[in-house]
């Protein structure tokens, strides 16, 4: 489990306002870049001689990750973008509204990158789907994963970082639209 070691508030002099919060680095450069490689190995063994694995990316978080990922990529693979809008709420069967899909993946052996696991509604839905649309097997990579606010039984067969019940920011992560192009993970201190 990560907990933040050291603190650090970003550095908000250009541009800052006063809708900045506080930043507390949780996981650093290196050790995201490590921990990216070493989930690149893994899924290059599992899918070495297998048809190239066709890689989808969740948009807009998992954009980051997706590109570091697949540049660590010991095998060849094929790209794809879906985005979808969840809605929370207490419906815990969860809804999502698909704004860009993913298509011609009947037969294909999809990795669906992810950049966190909440309550598992977005990733069951997207998973679901993609089932529907034929894929012959389905395994998810998410580079980080909180299991304490799981609602639906849903599991990553790759996870970066396992993190408490923080709300983080950076590597693609937002609040609000800001900080996905922070290089480190940060959490946002309330
Ligand atoms: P669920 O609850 O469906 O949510 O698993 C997954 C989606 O919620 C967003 N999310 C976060 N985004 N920092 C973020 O920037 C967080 O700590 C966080 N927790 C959940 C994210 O878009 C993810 O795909
Ligand atoms: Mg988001």
């Amino acid at each position: 489990m990560m907990e933040p070691r050291r603190t650090r508030v970003v550095d908000v002099s250009r541009n800052s306002s006063s809708e900045d919060v506080e930043l507390e680095v949780l996981i650093g450069k290196e050790e995201i870049r490590k921990r990216v490689k070493e989930l690149a190995e893994e899924i290059s063994r599992d899918y070495e001689g297998c048809e190239r694995p066709l890689m989808v990316g969740i948009l807009n978080g998992a954009f980051i990750f997706m590109a570091d990922l697949v540049r660590e990529m010991k095998i060849p693979v094929e790209i794809e973008f879906m985005r979808v809008k969840s809605y929370s709420g207490s419906d815990t069967t969860g809804k999502v509204e698909v704004l860009m899909d993913v298509n011609n993946i009947r037969g294909r052996k999809v990795v669906v990158v992810e950049d966190i696991i909440d309550t598992g509604i977005t990733l069951s839905c997207i998973v679901r789907r993609i089932r529907e649309k034929g894929a012959e097997s389905v395994r998810v990579c998410a580079l980080l994963d909180k299991p304490s606010r799981r609602v639906v039984d849903v599991k990553a067969d790759y996870v970066g970082f396992t993190i408490p019940d923080y709300f983080v920011v950076g590597y693609g992560l937002d609040y609000n639209g800001r900080y996905r192009e922070l290089p480190e993970i940060y959490r946002i201190r309330s």
